[in-house]
């Protein structure tokens, strides 16, 4: 077999913003399969914001890539050879791919990736986000960990990124006021003229916290937490007795340059209700995605991604969910014709 697979593997521990230098590309011949097993071709890898926490080596929900290992990334690809029954050429399937071109994975090992249809009816980057990982996490999110009710207000942070755009919108669905917060005008913009919400907070602002102040003059009800840090602490501040956070995530920390608050004492005086979650507890995820793709289609959520070309663009490329430089859900496209 003649096919070259290019990875990435993880050669140093990055601190703060990602180098590529902390990657190695290696080339290698694609091996001869053996019974019961799949080659796959990467189509497209999600960059998710965990990637770098799972570069790192600190406590997690999963072990840390280590040194020398293909990073972890989940994706989309396509079956190119199968010595399995199970799975045919030309099938789309879903799961770790990895920052790669190619991965083999036994039958075996079936269960860890989900069969995509043929025709998926809607383009394969959506599935990543709106209808994949964040639009399940932004729908659970406000339906089971933190639900809102109609005419309460919802504040979602990083409200310009993949979870959080579906989050707010969702809200809307809901009957919630939408408050987000987003750095930077253009964004807080397209929060308010294009996804519906009732009013956007630009923390890039020196005056963010009277802006926030002004926009909840009720309180808030539900914070959907995808920051952290003084973000999450200026919303806290705002929230009514027996307000309700969905704890998603803290990205302010994931590169290690801030430090998580350790002043709870609002939680108490407020009798919060701060529940953390992570979208990997919810198998049943068929529910979600067809409440998400039925309101894509209705044209009550519209979707967005960024698709950028190239694996071996990968590491600075997951340095746009730090600085900011998408919206919607950030992808990247490995194979060209995809
Ligand atoms: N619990 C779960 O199961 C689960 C699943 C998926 C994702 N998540 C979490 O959800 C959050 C959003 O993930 P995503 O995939 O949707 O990424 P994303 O929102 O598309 O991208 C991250 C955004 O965060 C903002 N940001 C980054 N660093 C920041 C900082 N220091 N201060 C303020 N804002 C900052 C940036 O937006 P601005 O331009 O507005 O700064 C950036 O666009 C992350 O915390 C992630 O870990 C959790």
């Amino acid at each position: 077999m003649s096919m070259i697979n290019r990875q990435l593997r993880l050669m140093h521990r990055p601190e703060g913003l990602v180098r590529r230098e902390d990657f190695e590309l290696v080339r290698q011949p694609v091996s001869e399969l053996g019974d019961g097993e799949i080659l796959v071709r990467v189509l497209y890898i999600s960059m998710d914001p965990t990637n770098r926490v799972w570069m790192r080596d600190i406590p997690q929900y999963m072990p840390p890539v280590a040194i020398g290992e293909v990073m972890r990334a989940g994706g989309i690809g396509r079956v190119v050879e199968s010595r399995s029954a199970q799975f045919n050429e030309g099938e789309l399937v879903q799961g770790f791919v990895g920052w790669q071109d190619y991965f083999v994975f036994h039958e075996s090992a079936a269960d860890t990736y989900v069969r995509l249809p043929a025709d998926p009816g809607m383009p394969l980057p959506r599935l990543l986000g709106a209808c994949g990982t964040s639009g399940v996490t932004a729908y659970y999110g406000l339906t089971d960990i933190a639900p809102v009710a109609a005419g309460e207000t919802l504040v979602v942070s990083a409200a310009a990124g993949s979870v959080g755009s579906i989050a707010g919108q969702i809200g809307k669905i809901m009957g919630a006021r939408v408050i987000g917060i987003a750095g930077g005008v253009d964004k807080c913009r397209y929060l308010v003229n294009e996804l519906g919400f009732d009013a956007a907070v630009d923390y890039k602002t020196k005056d963010w916290k009277k802006s926030l102040q002004d926009a909840t003059p009720n309180g808030v009800h539900v914070n959907f937490e995808n920051v952290g840090g003084e973000i999450m602490k200026a919303v806290l501040s705002r929230m009514v007795l027996y307000g309700r956070v969905a704890l998603c995530g803290l990205i302010s920390g994931y590169n290690g340059d801030t430090k998580p608050g350790d002043d709870f004492s609002v939680i108490v005086i407020k009798r919060l209700a701060v529940r953390g979650f992570l979208v990997f507890d919810y198998r049943k995820t068929k529910q979600a995605v067809a409440a998400l793709s039925g309101w894509i289609r209705e044209g009550k959520i519209k979707a967005e991604e960024t698709v950028v070309d190239g694996l071996e663009n990968a590491p600075l490329v997951l340095n746009r969910l730090f600085d900011g430089s998408h919206k919607g859900k950030l992808v990247l496209r490995v194979e060209p014709e995809a």
